[in-house]
């Protein structure tokens, strides 16, 4: 489809896999955030913005900010991933932590789980996850949040699952 394009941020490269294999699907073109120009929404119906999720944040946001004007014109459905179990209201969530989300206005909203190797991870994200196990571990009233990322601090998980993508596929297909 020559009219739908995928825009996504991935740090460790879980939301890439999910938005190359949605591109795959739609036949149409994959492009990271930081290489965005105004010039690739040319002829653009439809954006598929796919963002990894950085303490609640999440990244895509800020990137693709600067292209907001031309965004508000097109049909936008949007992916975060994520270790976080996908439960009700996880965007509920995510969009108080991101004001920047409801001005995209985006007809649906999908959470995909991710894969989490601390081994992989750059020196200042493996600081981050030893002082977070530290507190965590120190925390007698974890949330069930809470230690899903210590136990997954201790091992590493890769909960990705393609299949999950069938209904954004269809979606974006119906039109
Ligand atoms: C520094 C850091 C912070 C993270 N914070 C969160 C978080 O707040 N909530 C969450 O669900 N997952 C969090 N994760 C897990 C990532 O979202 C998960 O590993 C996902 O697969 C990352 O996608 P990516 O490989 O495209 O970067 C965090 C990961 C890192 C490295």
């Amino acid at each position: 489809m020559n009219d739908v394009l995928i825009v996504y941020e991935s740090g460790y490269g879980s939301t890439e896999t999910y938005a190359k294999h949605i591109g795959k699907a739609l036949s149409a073109r994959t492009l990271p955030a930081s290489k965005l120009k105004a010039a690739d929404l040319n002829g653009i119906r439809t954006v598929v913005i796919g963002s990894n999720v950085r303490i609640s944040k999440l990244p895509v946001l800020k990137r693709i900010k600067r292209h907001k004007a031309l965004l508000r014109n097109k049909r936008v459905l949007f992916f975060a991933v994520g270790l976080t179990d996908p439960s009700d209201g996880i965007f509920d969530k995510l969009s108080s932590d991101n004001p920047d989300l409801e001005s995209l206005n985006a007809e649906a909203l999908y959470y995909y789980p991710g894969a989490f190797d601390v081994s992989t991870f750059k020196w200042r994200h493996r600081m981050l996850m030893k002082f977070l196990k530290f507190a965590l571990s120190k925390n007698q009233n974890r949330s069930a949040e809470e230690d899903g990322l210590l136990n997954a601090i201790e091992n590493p998980v890769d909960e990705r699952d393609m299949t999950l993508t069938t209904s954004l596929v269809e979606k974006v297909k119906e039109g």
